[in-house]
């Protein structure tokens, strides 16, 4: 039923237009689609850069709304690709301007690096997300190499153990969720 869904914030660390993490935010949607409603945030890259002068006071306005949706979610679910070695720097700057006012915090939070070995950032914004308290972000969390040749162009998840998976970790946010 429409009211029993978790609300879900899903955000892709990619701005690309054809991109294989907002493909697989898409079967996520799909495989979750009885117990989650996935609202995509779409603004990453409009968020200004991160200044901690501006955490409290004088805060842009699409900075507050970025939390406010992060605080009404019920989850969050991060994919994410990496890029030299890091974390995409418009992920990072979205995520820094979370610390001090801590909506990760005991926050349901999946991390899925998609990317094509993706080792590097995903093992940094493990640390990241472990720091700012985001909720069994431990048991949460999958890396998936060679990413792009897993998913199909229309969003289905292509390989048969990245769907078993994926499946299990919507099962285990689902049970992080009810906790
Ligand atoms: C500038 C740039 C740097 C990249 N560096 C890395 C890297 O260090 N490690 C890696 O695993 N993939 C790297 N990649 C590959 C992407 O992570 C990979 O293509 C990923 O699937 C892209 O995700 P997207 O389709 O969601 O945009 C890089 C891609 C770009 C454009």
């Amino acid at each position: 039923m429409e009211n029993q869904r978790k609300n879900i914030i899903a955000i892709s660390g990619s701005t690309r237009q054809n991109s294989t993490n907002h493909l697989l935010i898409k079967a996520i949607a799909d495989l979750s689609a009885d117990i989650f409603k996935l609202i995509v945030f779409e603004d990453l890259i409009a968020l200004p850069a991160f200044n901690p002068d501006e955490s409290f006071e004088n805060t842009p306005q699409k900075v507050i709304a970025f939390r406010a949706l992060l605080q009404n979610a019920d989850g969050v679910l991060i994919c994410t690709p990496e890029y030299a070695h890091g974390v995409p720097g418009v992920l990072k700057n979205a995520i820094d301007w979370t610390v001090s006012s801590a909506e990760f915090s005991s926050k349901p939070t999946v991390l899925i690096t998609a990317a094509t070995d993706g080792q590097y950032a995903h093992q940094s914004l493990m640390g990241t997300l472990k720091v700012i308290e985001a909720k069994n972000i431990e048991n949460l969390q999958l890396l998936i190499p060679y990413a792009k040749t897993k998913v199909s162009a229309e969003g289905r998840i292509t390989e048969e153990k990245t769907l078993g998976e994926i499946r299990a970790l919507i099962d285990r946010f689902n049970q992080t969720l009810k906790n």
